[in-house]
Formats: C-alpha cells, structure tokens, sequence
C-alpha cells in the first residue's frame, strides 16, 4: 500500500506517520512517498522519520522526490498537505486584511480567501494529475482553506477526494468529555456545515439527546473550550455548539482587534518557529525528534492564543493540545482501504444533504466511510442563521473557484466583496490590491 504526501516536508508530516507507525493491521500502508518543492525540508522531515521509525519492526519505508509526477504513479491514498506561498504567504494574507481593518485568518474572511485564490489553481493541477497518472487512488486533502480545496479537486476526482479536519472531532470529543461519555465512538454527533462553519446540534448517545443537558447547565457549559470562547450564554441562546472557528464570526470585532495586538500573528509566529526549526536540521548533530516535538508543543499551545486572549479564555486544556488531525487521517484510509465501516465527519459532495445547496457544493458533515468511499448521512436542516451564513459562504467560494478558472480579477474583487466579514466594495477593492501586489501566486488575475 502505497501512501504519497504531497507538502512531503511539511511540519506535521511526523504527526501522520506516527500514526501510520502504530498501525499493525493486515493492508496498512507499507510505503510512504514525501513530495515537496523544497528538498531542504524535505531532508528535514525525512531526519525526523527516520528517528520516529528506528527500533519499529516493519516500519514503513520513506523515499522522498521533487518530482510530482514520479511522486503519484502508482499511488493508492494521495494526502494532499501544501501550501502554496508558504508560512511567509500565511504571514502576508494576514498583515494585508489586517491593515484593512478585516480579518486575515488563513480560512476565514479575506485571509481565507486570498489563501485560495492562489491555491486553487495549485490544486487544480495536482487534482489533473491525479486523474491521470493515479485514477484509482483516493485523493484525502488537509489543504487550506479545505472545503474549497476539496470542491476545486472534486470536480476533476468527483468523489475521489475528501476533505479532512480535525476540529470537529476535537469539537464532539471535548462535548462527549464534559458530557461523561467514556467512549466518544458510542456518541452520535449531529453535527453539519462547512469546512471551518459548522454547528453541534446534537450528541446522542444509546439513542437520547445529551446536548439539552449541557446547555441546560452552566457550570459544565463553561468548562471546556468553546464555552469559554463563546461563552455559556451565548451557547445557550444559539442551542448549538459552533465550531471554534466561528468565533471569527460571533466575535469578529474583538478577534480583529486581538489580532492588530498581537506582537505576531499566528502566521508570522509560525513563519519564524519553523524557520528555526528548519535550520536546526541542517545541523549534522540535530536531535531531529526531539526539536521536532518541542516545536509542536509550542505550535499546539499557542494555537488560537489570539481569540481565548480576546475572550479572556485562558490557557487551553491539556487534553485539548493534541488535535488529532493524524488519526482522522488514518481511520478514513483505513476504513477505505479494508472496509472496515465506520463514521467520521468529512468534506465531501453536498449529493441533497442540505437542500439550500447544490448537489456538488463540498459541506462537512458527517459521512459513513466503506471500500467506496464516504457517504454522507442525513442530517437535520441548519437553523435559518447558519443557513444564511453557509450560503453566504459558499458563494463566496464560487466566486474563488471562478475566479481561479478565469482568471477574473473583476471576480476575485466580488469574492470578497460578498464575504460577511469583508464590510464595503472599497475594502474589497483594496484587499485585491494589496494581495496581488504581496503574491506572485496571484500574477494570474487580471
Ligand atoms: C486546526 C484546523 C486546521 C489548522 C490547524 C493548525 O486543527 O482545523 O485547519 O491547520 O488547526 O493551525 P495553526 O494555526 O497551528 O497552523
Ligand atoms: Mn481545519
């Protein structure tokens, strides 16, 4: 079984051959193949690998490449885990939104946006040869912003590709904890949306609703993470949990606010963290594991510093740090590969599941996962709020996903001029200055 990582020398790679590492089981992946750009960093990951593997009977064998096209011939699972413009890009969506007074998050409002208007096309073209170098393999997409990732790769694999993220399931973890649920796999999470804009609507558990009893108690509302960041009363009037990045949303004044503040945003944090970490490697006496896992610890505890600042949160909860982001990743492959049946909340293909969106728009929810892939369940319709918000943002992928074909720079202004936190047609207008005149990987709209 053959595995390709696109972004092969991307920082979380480890995270995922970890898990590849604990699997014994009959059909597990037996060859990992890393692609990237950059051969320095993928000698970096490769260093680490290799100490993660040592002492592991039957480890699987790591070959690394820059050549696409070598890297997807004869690949089973492609993970796709790039990102275009790099941590620099990342820092620049920011800097560009912020002094525009709007959010610059690497998913949500202009950030998101930017961030797919360059790496769309990327996509796209990893999405034409996968088709046609690859046809049979499954194609599991981290990138980000990954629902409109995943829809762009969709229309070229159809079903073939699946969006994954790991904050829903934190999500239902975190509820079914406080909720004392010692099994989180007995809880049925009635959870739906897109792809970072989701709502927890309900948590069933041997057939009864436990969510009413949560929101029915202050006390364990106010104890885990979103109920710190969106506050108990607020969840108790939504009657939902949202998923932590709406907060973006609830709060959007306060997280921009929190983020013209901050000495760093996240992506020049993490621009200047792995950097370090990247040349650390480059030395011939590097412990390369242990530098790896104490950066990761950092990445992990700072992670949405800015919105538990602005919400007067606190530190997050040990138990929260390890997203989980690698075992997602690892039963869905699972389960494809062997058949071995199970449900997990992914991106894929609307296909009537929520009937205010076509049948190919890409929403997450959660699906039932075989040797044919994921199905989507059905679901309850979102509440009229979250039905406005969904469209809304849906809309604005379209028009990124037009925008991308095109090559419309008329297009990319309407993108984020339709965005609900892009608040005037001037600001949009501004934004698509500023961005094309940071990214080359937006030299294309004209
Ligand atoms: C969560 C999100 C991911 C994101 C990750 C890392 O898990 O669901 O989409 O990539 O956080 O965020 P960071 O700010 O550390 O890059
Ligand atoms: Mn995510």
């Amino acid at each position: 079984m053959k595995l390709t990582i696109l972004g092969g020398g991307g920082f979380r790679v480890p995270l995922v051959y970890g898990a590849l590492l604990g699997d014994r089981a009959e059909g597990r992946v037996t060859d990992v193949v890393l692609h990237d750009l950059d051969a320095g960093r993928l000698s970096a990951v490769a260093r680490v690998l290799a100490e993660q593997a040592a002492g592991v009977p039957g480890a699987p064998a790591v070959t690394a490449t820059t050549d696409l096209d070598e890297a997807l011939r004869g690949a089973d699972f492609v993970f796709s885990a790039i990102r275009v413009g790099g941590l620099e890009g990342r820092a620049a969506d920011e800097r560009v939104a912020l002094d525009q007074g709007v959010l610059g998050q690497e998913t949500v409002g202009a950030g998101g946006i930017a961030y797919g208007l360059r790496t769309v096309p990327v996509a796209v073209d990893i999405a034409r040869r996968v088709a046609r170098l690859a046809p049979d393999a499954w194609v599991i997409n981290f990138t980000n912003p990954a629902g409109l990732v995943t829809e762009a790769m969709s229309r070229h694999l159809g079903n073939r590709v699946i969006g994954i993220c790991d904050s829903p399931v934190g999500l239902g973890r975190r509820i079914a904890r406080v909720l004392g649920v010692s099994n989180p796999r007995e809880a049925w999470i009635d959870y739906v949306g897109l792809n970072h804009l989701g709502w927890v609507r309900g948590l069933r558990v041997a057939g009864r609703d436990e969510l009413p009893r949560l929101l029915a108690d202050p006390d364990l509302l106010g104890s885990f993470e979103e109920g710190k960041l969106f506050g108990t009363e607020w969840l108790r009037s939504l009657g939902a949990i949202p998923n932590e990045y709406l907060h973006y949303y609830y709060f959007n004044r306060e997280a921009v606010r929190a983020y013209q503040d901050a000495e760093k945003t996240r992506g020049a944090f993490l621009r200047d963290q792995q950097a370090g970490f990247y040349e650390a490697m480059k030395r011939p006496d590097a412990e390369a594991l242990e530098t790896w896992d104490s950066t990761r610890a950092e990445r992990e505890a700072t992670y949405m510093s800015e919105n538990r600042d602005a919400a007067g949160a606190g530190e997050r909860d040990a138990d929260d740090l390890s997203g989980g982001y690698e075992k997602v990743a690892l039963a869905l492959m699972r389960a494809i590969a062997r058949d071995e049946r199970t449900t997990l909340i992914l991106n894929v293909r609307n296909q009537g599941t929520l009937s205010v969106l076509d049948t190919d728009a890409v929403i997450e929810v959660p699906c039932l996962v075989d040797a044919n892939g994921a199905h989507p369940v059905t679901v309850d319709p979102l509440p009229d709020h979250a039905t406005g918000l969904v469209c809304a943002v849906k809309a604005v992928e379209r028009e990124v996903l037009a925008a991308a074909e095109s090559g419309s720079r008329t297009t990319a202004v309407k993108a984020f001029a339709l965005h609900p936190l892009v608040d005037s047609v001037n600001v949009a207008r501004r934004l698509v200055e500023g961005y094309t005149a940071e990214h080359p990987g937006l030299a294309y709209l004209k």
